[in-house]
C-alpha cells in the first residue's frame, strides 16, 4: 500500500542549477530558496561545497547560505564530497549535509575523481567529523538504473553501497537514477535488491526525467513502500559528469500526483509553482514541469 504522507526533497537550487553554463546571480538562488520555503516544502537542498573548479556554479555557496532565511522547521542541507567540504559547509552554517558516492566505478572517477572505496574512505572521515558536530547526514548512490560510461548497473551493487552508507551512519539513502534511464521494472527490482539490506523507510528515489520515466518510477517506488521523493522546481537539472541527463522530475508534477493519490506533502501547489516561474523567467528558460505547463487548469 503507498504511504498517506510523502517528504519531498526539493533538490533545484542544487541539482537544478548546478549545471547551468551561465552564473545565476545569488541573489537569484537566495530568492529562490525563499519562495521554495514559503511552499511548504521541508526539506530544500541549498547549495553544494565542492570545487568550483569542478563546478563553478556552486562557487558561492558561502554566499546562498548567509543569505538565505531560514524557515524553522525546514532543513536546508548540502552537498560535502570530502572533509574539506564539510568543515566549509559547517562554517557556512549548514546543519545537514549529504555525501553522494555511486554504484558505478567509472561515474564516481569522473564525478568525484576516486574510486568508489576511495570515496567511501572520504564519506567515513565526513561522518566522524559530523557525528561529532550533530549534524545528520544523508548519502546518495548514483547511478542506480544505468550508468552514462558503463551502461547497466546490478541492483547488487546499487545495494553494497546503499549498506555501506547507511551503516555508517546515514540516516536516509537517496537512490539516483542519474540520467534517468530506468524503466518501473528495472526501479522495481533495484528496490527489491537494496530493501534487503536498508529499512525501506529510510530509502529515497531521485529520479532524473531524461526519457520520461521519471513519474513512473516513483509511482512503483511508492507502492513498494519508499516514501520520500527527491525532485527539483521547474525540472531543472542534469548532472555537468552525466552528459545528456536531464533535469529531475519537476516537483511540481510531484506534487500533482502526490496530491491526486490523496498522499499528503504539506505543499502549496500555486505557491511552488510561482517559484517555478520565478526561477524559469530568471534563466530565461520554459519550464519542463507539465503542470507548470498546464496553469489554466484551476486546481
Ligand atoms: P580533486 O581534484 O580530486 O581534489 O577533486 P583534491 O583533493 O586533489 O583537491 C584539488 C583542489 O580542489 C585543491 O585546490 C583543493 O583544495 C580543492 P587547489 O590546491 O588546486 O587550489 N578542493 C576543494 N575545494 C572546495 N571544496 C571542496 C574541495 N575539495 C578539494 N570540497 C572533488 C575532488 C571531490 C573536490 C571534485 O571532484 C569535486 O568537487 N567534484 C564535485 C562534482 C559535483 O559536484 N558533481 C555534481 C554533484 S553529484 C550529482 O549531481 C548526483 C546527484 O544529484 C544524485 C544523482 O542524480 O544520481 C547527487
Ligand atoms: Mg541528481
Amino acid at each position: 500500500s503507498i504511504p498517506r504522507r510523502v517528504k519531498i526533497v526539493e533538490v533545484g537550487p542544487r541539482d537544478g542549477l548546478q549545471n547551468e553554463k551561465t552564473i545565476v546571480p545569488a541573489e537569484t538562488k537566495i530568492r529562490l530558496i525563499d519562495m521554495l520555503s514559503d511552499s511548504g516544502l521541508s526539506v530544500i537542498e541549498a547549495t553544494s561545497f565542492v570545487s568550483p573548479k569542478w563546478v563553478p556554479q556552486m562557487a558561492d555557496q558561502m554566499e546562498v547560505m548567509k543569505g538565505i532565511r531560514r524557515k524553522p522547521g525546514v532543513s536546508y542541507p548540502v552537498l560535502t564530497p570530502n572533509l574539506k567540504g564539510f568543515q566549509a559547509a559547517v562554517e557556512a552554517g549548514a546543519s545537514e549535509v549529504a555525501i553522494f558516492g555511486a554504484a558505478s566505478e567509472l561515474f564516481s572517477k569522473k564525478n568525484i575523481n576516486c574510486s568508489v572505496e576511495e570515496s567511501l574512505q572520504r564519506f567515513e572521515q565526513v561522518m566522524v567529523a559530523a557525528k561529532a558536530a550533530g549534524v545528520p547526514v544523508r548519502g546518495y548512490v548514483s547511478c542506480v538504473l544505468g550508468c552514462p560510461y558503463e551502461g547497466k548497473v546490478a541492483p547488487a551493487k546499487v545495494a553494497k553501497v546503499a549498506k555501506r552508507l547507511y551503516s555508517m551512519g546515514c540516516y536516509e539513502i537517496s537512490l539516483g537514477d542519474t540520467i534517468g534511464v530506468g524503466t518501473p521494472g528495472g526501479m522495481s527490482e533495484m528496490l527489491e535488491a537494496v530493501s534487503k539490506v536498508v529499512p525501506v523507510g529510510a530509502l529515497a528515489v531521485h529520479c532524473h526525467d531524461t526519457y520520461g520515466q521519471a513519474l513512473a518510477n516513483i509511482l512503483v517506488a511508492l507502492q513498494m513502500g519508499v516514501s520520500v521523493v527527491d525532485s527539483s522546481v521547474g525540472g531543472l537539472g542534469g548532472c555537468p559528469y552525466a552528459q545528456g541527463a536531464s533535469g529531475n522530475v519537476a516537483t511540481e508534477d510531484v506534487v500533482y500526483m502526490l496530491h491526486g493519490l490523496g498522499i499528503q506533502t504539506g505543499v502549496d501547489l500555486p505557491k511552488l509553482m510561482d517559484a517555478g516561474a520565478f526561477i524559469c523567467h530568471s534563466l530565461n528558460r520554459r519550464t519542463s514541469s507539465k503542470v507548470s505547463q498546464a496553469t489554466h487548469c484551476k486546481l
